[in-house]
């Protein structure tokens, strides 16, 4: 099968690396792709969501199958381009539908549909400019700390979680004048939940679905779990909170009634699902201590999951995404590595804030053991330059968590480039 991969971050180079191990696979391009993924596939100069490009490109390389890596093709609807053109409805684009991706795409739909299919969350209420006034008064019935979020799309930054009810009003007014354009147009409002995240990530034809290994991230800076939040800064499968009570629970009062309501409501989604959840530790109205609750929905997998994530999956990939495509996924076997992976992502120095690019990656051909993963990298006259906040993911296996983490900062240790740093204590909060 020839296949394209839509994406360029980490995420992309992971699912690439699992796709192109793939006895299926004959051929594997990746539009755009970066450096690490013209190791395992061919490279395409096209950007995720230059559509008209990318019909082409397909008709002209008879591309059997597309694999959406981010977010942002998928609520621009590249799903319904394929399924609406007679040209290329019949190849199948792996990823929901415009309607289905807008249960990442807004958040207030996302908060309503759970409630519609008594899925767990936070209780909550929406806003828009027109309703400051009652917007704040809603705030006054809820505890600190205050969470607000924009309802549409901001890169991750959409959400603030603020200690006081007068500096939550004062953002409020800020965030529905404007803050993030028209994103912060409307705000959802949500009580605060105390717990211990993880993402759990399925792949679904839209009737049956598959549950992968679950992962955590690590979105803060620094070290101890402080400083600015970042895109992720490592992740550790499995969790070790998430054993098969917990996860029961997940698939009964989450998953299922997720992808059933999606059905229900006639939403087209075959693709994937990011479940971020959170294992409360105290009594909600919906959940007791111990339990699973919904953060948010994602369209698409993680990232810095995915680099842990692929390392967790021994079938085959694309004998996954067929049934997805075929709508067989019932008929499909998954088997997960019974070891522990452990991702440690190398980022530019003053990321997450001003960071300089184009510095020369060196090394990465002492790492043994270990595969890296490249995130913002690029060629330049035949060397691999930094080009992004997070430069490159390198992931190990352990039979420990403690094994794979040290693996990985030790590898990590041989990659150079100016201003590189890295966290030493991803998943150690998980062992205490
Ligand atoms: P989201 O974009 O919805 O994932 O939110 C970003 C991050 O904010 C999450 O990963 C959580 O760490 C945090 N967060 C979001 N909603 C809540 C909430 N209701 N209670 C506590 N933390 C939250
Ligand atoms: N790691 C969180 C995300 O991909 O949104």
């Amino acid at each position: 099968m020839k296949l394209l991969l839509l994406g360029s971050g980490g995420r992309e180079h992971a699912l690439a690396w699992k796709i192109s191990q793939s006895p299926k696979i004959e051929k594997l391009f990746i539009a755009p792709g970066n450096a690490g993924t013209a190791n395992v596939g061919e490279n395409v100069p096209l950007k995720a969501d230059d559509f008209a490009g990318i019909k082409k490109f397909v008709l002209d390389n008879k591309v059997d199958m597309v694999v959406v890596g981010p977010e942002d093709p998928l609520v621009k609807g590249v799903y319904d381009f394929f399924k609406n053109d007679a040209e290329i409805s019949n190849i199948p684009v792996v990823g929901p539908s415009k309607a289905g991706a807008v249960l990442e795409g807004s958040k207030d739909f996302a908060k309503g549909f759970m409630q519609r299919h008594n899925v767990p969350t936070a209780a909550y209420k929406c806003f828009d400019g027109t309703q400051v006034e009652e917007a704040c008064k809603f705030l006054e019935t809820l505890q600190a700390p205050y969470v607000l979020k924009a309802d549409g799309l901001c890169a991750g930054k959409g959400v603030l979680i603020v200690p006081t009810l007068e500096e939550a009003k004062k953002e409020l007014r800020e965030m529905l004048g404007g803050m993030f354009g028209e994103a912060s147009a409307k705000v959802v409002i949500e009580e605060f939940l105390s717990g211990i995240e993880c993402s759990v990530f399925v792949l679904t034809d839209g009737k049956n679905y598959k549950i992968l290994p679950e992962a955590k991230d690590y979105k803060r800076i620094g070290e101890g779990d402080t400083g600015l939040n970042t895109g992720g800064m490592g992740s550790v499968s499995p969790v070790p909170f998430a054993d098969a009570e917990w996860m029961k629970k997940v698939e009964d009062r989450i998953i299922r009634p997720t992808v059933e309501g999606l059905a229900k409501e006639g939403i087209d989604y075959k693709g994937f699902i990011f479940f971020g959840l959170i294992n409360v530790d105290r009594k909600y109205s919906c959940a007791e201590a111990g339990d699973p609750m919904v953060i948010e929905y994602n369209v698409r997998m993680g990232d810095p999951e995915t680099e842990t994530v692929m390392l967790r999956i021994k079938s085959d990939l694309v004998d996954l995404l067929e049934g997805v495509a075929e709508g067989n996924l019932n008929e499909k076997q998954i088997e997960f590595d019974n070891r522990s992976a452990v991702c440690v992502m190398m980022v530019s120095g003053g990321y997450p804030q001003d960071y300089k690019k184009g510095f020369e990656i060196t090394g990465i051909e002492d790492v043994e053991g270990s595969v890296v993963f490249h995130a913002g990298t690029a060629l330049k006259d035949g060397k691999v330059v930094t080009a992004g906040g997070r430069v490159i993911a390198v992931s190990s296996y352990g039979n420990t968590q403690n094994e794979a983490l040290v693996k990985s900062f030790t590898e990590a240790g041989k990659i150079q480039f100016e201003g590189k740093y890295f966290r030493r204590d991803i998943g150690q909060d998980l062992l205490k």
